[in-house]
């Protein structure tokens, strides 16, 4: 006997020998001569059925067997007359170790909105929608991992507590310690800071790059993957207060470099998803099908998900500059008569509408827009020289933009010129003696480098179909929901 999970059972080549199953009960349902019990552990969307004739069971076992219940349930391994299935167990005992009271286990056998399902997020990942996203996610976190391992970048782990704000953004959470003995709070109301980080003030970080450009002065290729935390108050479905970040940064790349990586970089890990997702992706795709049929012609997808992601990994990115962009929105109306929301003009910060807009109407395809508006950009960019074509100073930048999701990375070229980066931090209003760590790589062997941030749950977002960003993530941060 031995305990192999479900989807290795499944998978079986022989049959007539014995097995144990563990997992939970998705069904339970009752025919004449035979009780059909649908199993599912967890490792795949497809669940293993154990048969149990209903005279071998005490009244009592089979009583406690209910959807939710978590068993362990030994039989012969037969080949399964059902259609649907290659194989089924004829239990010859059935082990209950946990029950769930159908009145009041939340996850009944039917369909449930993800707004029900996001209260309930310690019972979610058991649903078959839940269950494969997390299995897609951690194939893509894998595959993140491979690819750069296979392409000769070092895995630098950058602090989560720190004191730079590296995208001079100021969003950001506050670190406080609290001394037990002491109130955190001074009687007027307000936090007492001198119970910071050791009497510094840190905050949780926004992003890994300035340690990562560090790493990158010394081993030429990183990347960092970790939670970065933003303390903007955007209840979109597209932001998190904690997200996952995906960092590389390179020396002796520049900006084209920049983007030939980025673009390799995300149609290899899809394609990995691809290839070894098949069954979670099958599954997601129906689901989405089932939830198109209900939305008005116009709004439905054009390509159902599986031919979506292959398009992306088979076909060229397109790339143009922002001042490009620009005058493609000028000239463009969005829908019949209609103008965009946000006027476009040279020196507007994109907005999701405009961004889909190009990808989504105009160009059909991912696209990677580059040399923003200096203003716009942070102040670690590096700065173009004179570009006759644009109305203002731009740098190297680099956004690129996918249907559906808008923004999935952001990167640059970095200012490697000590004098130019220390003009732009003081015109910005940074104060040089918080970096001056930052600094001195531009004083001692500086060099080119480039690198880009890709939110790991925005490719989640975009790979699984999901609508939205909380139901990618197994403990959403969001301003609404932070419950454990
Ligand atoms: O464009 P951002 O702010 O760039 C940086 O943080 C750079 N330091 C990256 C770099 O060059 N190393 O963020 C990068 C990406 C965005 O393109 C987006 O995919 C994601 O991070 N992102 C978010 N994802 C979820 N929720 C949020 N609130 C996000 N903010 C950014
Ligand atoms: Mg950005």
């Amino acid at each position: 006997m031995s305990l192999l999970p479900v989807k290795q059972l499944l998978a079986s080549e022989t049959t007539g020998h014995t097995i144990t199953v563990k997992g939970w009960v998705r069904t339970k349902r009752e025919s004449k001569n035979a009780i059909f019990i649908a199993i599912n552990d967890g490792s795949t969307i497809h669940n293993l059925q154990a048969v149990a004739e209903p005279g071998q069971f005490s009244e009592e076992t089979l009583r406690l067997v209910t959807t939710g219940s978590c068993v362990a349930i030994t039989g012969t391994l037969v080949e399964s007359q059902g259609s649907g299935q290659k194989v089924e167990v004829k239990a010859t005992d059935i082990h209950v170790y946990g029950t769930a009271d159908p009145e009041k286990y939340p996850l009944q056998p039917k369909k449930h909105s993800m707004e029900f399902l996001r209260e309930i997020a310690h019972l979610r990942p058991r649903t078959n929608t839940f269950s494969a996203v997390l299995r897609i996610r951690h194939a893509l976190a894998f595959a993140v991992h491979k690819y750069f391992n296979d392409n000769g970048f070092f895995y630098l782990h950058t602090p989560i507590i720190t004191a730079s704000d590296a995208e001079g953004a100021g969003e950001m959470f506050r670190v406080t310690t609290l001394d037990m003995n002491k109130p955190p709070r001074t009687d007027e109301g307000d936090i007492d800071y001198k119970q910071d980080f050791f009497g510094r003030e840190t905050n949780l970080t926004v992003s890994g790059q300035l340690e990562g450009e560090l790493g990158a002065l010394a081993l030429s290729k990183i990347y960092t993957f970790g939670p970065t935390f933003r303390a903007e108050n955007s209840n979109t479905t597209r932001h998190l207060a904690e997200f996952w970040m995906i960092e590389p940064e390179m020396a002796f790349y520049e900006l084209e470099d920049n983007m030939n990586l980025a673009e390799d970089f995300v149609k290899t890990v899809i394609g990995y998803a691809l290839e070894h997702c098949a069954d979670d992706l099958a599954f997601l795709q129906n689901r989405l099908m089932e939830e198109e049929k209900s939305k008005p012609q116009a709004d439905r997808s054009p390509m159902p998900l599986l031919e979506k992601l292959a398009f992306v990994v088979n076909n060229d990115f397109q790339r143009l500059t922002y001042t490009q962009a620009i005058e493609i929105l000028l000239q463009s109306k969005p829908h019949k008569e209609k103008k965009f929301q946000y006027p476009v003009g040279w020196g507007i910060d994109l907005q999701s509408e405009h961004e889909r807009f190009l990808v989504e109407k105009h160009f059909k395809k991912p696209v990677i827009l580059t040399n923003y508006p200096r203003e716009i950009k942070s102040f670690y960019m590096k700065q173009d020289e004179v570009d006759e074509s644009a109305p203002g100073p731009t740098v190297r930048a680099m956004d690129v933009l996918f249907p559906g999701i808008g923004e999935i990375i952001g990167g640059s070229q970095r200012e490697e010129n000590y004098d130019k980066l220390m003009a732009r931090i003081q015109e910005v209003g940074i104060d040089p003696s918080n970096i001056w760590w930052f600094l001195e790589t531009r004083q001692f062997g500086t060099a080119p480098h480039s690198g880009f941030g890709l939110g790991f749950e925005r490719l989640v977002l975009f790979v699984t179909g999901m609508g939205n960003i909380r139901d990618v993530i197994p403990f959403p941060r969001t301003p609404k929901s932070a419950e454990f």
